[in-house]
């Protein structure tokens, strides 16, 4: 399984990259001068409006002198640059009739019960299709860790979706070498016939047939770009047709073999076995698994005798930090 990135809300294929503008770019407009005696300013500026905040220094100005009228009017500045309070669904399940037992198993897998948020996070993503509300203080309950806590972890990996999806998951990789292969291409030609863009779902989302599209930043499967993943089992070497193929045969219920790796199932299910629980172990451990092209470089490091240094036998983890 593969780990796919991408939160910007970018559509690679159809959005202009904004123009960063370079510090001394002459193309850059310059900041308007501040006059202290507009009455507007001042109240900008004033320290209960900044709440205590000073800006850090940049190039050419003092630390708390700088950009203090964007930390003044912070929605000003979100808006511009996107940057909003993380929301989640509410949708009223109850987590703990329908995942409590499960969550208990993997929790008592962990010394600290704090360490099984990230597969806790998941489990919660197998129920709805995505990490509600209700499943955020489902886990800080159980984990004993504050709702802010679960969202911060929950709003940084792209694995956590905020929108329910659909009975598959099909994230294309666009990342430098997949892109210049033909990833840009399959993304464009998936996008136009199932008329959605990044993270938007054809169907109805968790019915059968239903497909969300996404890219994805390397799905670490190089030596087979470009690739995509259908709920992160691998499909390599693609072409904008056999990747139509294979998402035609999704639509009409039928589940392709991926490339390597266990059997497709459907995103929930696939999200269940992130989070540890399987039904069947030994079947999803048939299959092939590592290729050729992967282990090309091991075979070459066998043939010139290199090897990797020896791993300690045994290492002393640092104590946690006490939590405040
Ligand atoms: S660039 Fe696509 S898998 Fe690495």
């Amino acid at each position: 399984m593969s780990v796919p990135q991408h939160r910007s809300g970018r559509d690679p294929i159809t959005s202009p990259i904004p123009a960063i503008p370079n510090q001394g770019d002459s193309a850059a407009p310059a900041p308007a001068p501040i006059d202290e005696s507009d009455s507007a300013v001042t109240q900008r500026l004033s320290p209960s409006n900044l709440n205590g905040r000073t800006a850090p220094a940049t190039e050419g100005s003092l630390a708390g002198t700088a950009p203090i009228e964007q930390l003044a009017e912070p929605a000003a500045h979100a808006e511009n640059h996107r940057i909003a309070a993380p929301e989640f669904l509410r949708t009223g399940i109850s987590y703990e009739s329908v995942t409590d037992a499960q969550a208990d198993e993997i929790i008592g897998r962990y010394p600290q019960a704090r360490s099984a948020l990230l597969p806790l996070l998941h489990l919660v993503q197998s129920v709805e299709g995505c990490v509600t509300a209700d499943g955020i203080e489902f886990c800080a309950g159980k984990l004993e860790l504050t709702v802010a806590e679960v969202e911060a972890v929950a709003t940084f990996y792209t694995m956590y979706k905020r929108t329910p999806c659909g009975q598959h998951l099909v994230s294309v990789c666009t990342n430098a070498l997949c892109a210049a292969l033909g990833g840009d291409a399959i993304y464009a030609r998936l996008s136009g016939e199932l008329g959605v863009g990044h993270e938007q779902t054809a169907g109805e989302p968790g019915t059968a047939g239903s497909i969300t599209l996404e890219t994805a930043e390397c799905l670490a499967a190089c030596d087979h770009a470009p690739v995509l993943t259908v709920n992160y089992e691998y499909y390599d070497n693609q072409t904008p047709s056999s990747a139509l193929q294979i998402v035609t045969e999704l639509q009409a219920g039928r589940a392709p073999h991926p490339t390597r790796g266990a059997p497709l199932t459907d995103f929930r299910t696939t999200e269940r076995e992130i989070a540890g629980v399987f039904t069947d172990l030994a079947e999803q451990v048939k299959g092939p698994t590592a290729s050729v092209e992967t282990l090309r470089g091991n075979e070459l490091a066998e043939r010139e005798r290199q090897t990797a240094p020896a791993m300690p036998e045994s290492y002393q983890m640092p104590p946690l930090p006490e939590k405040k």
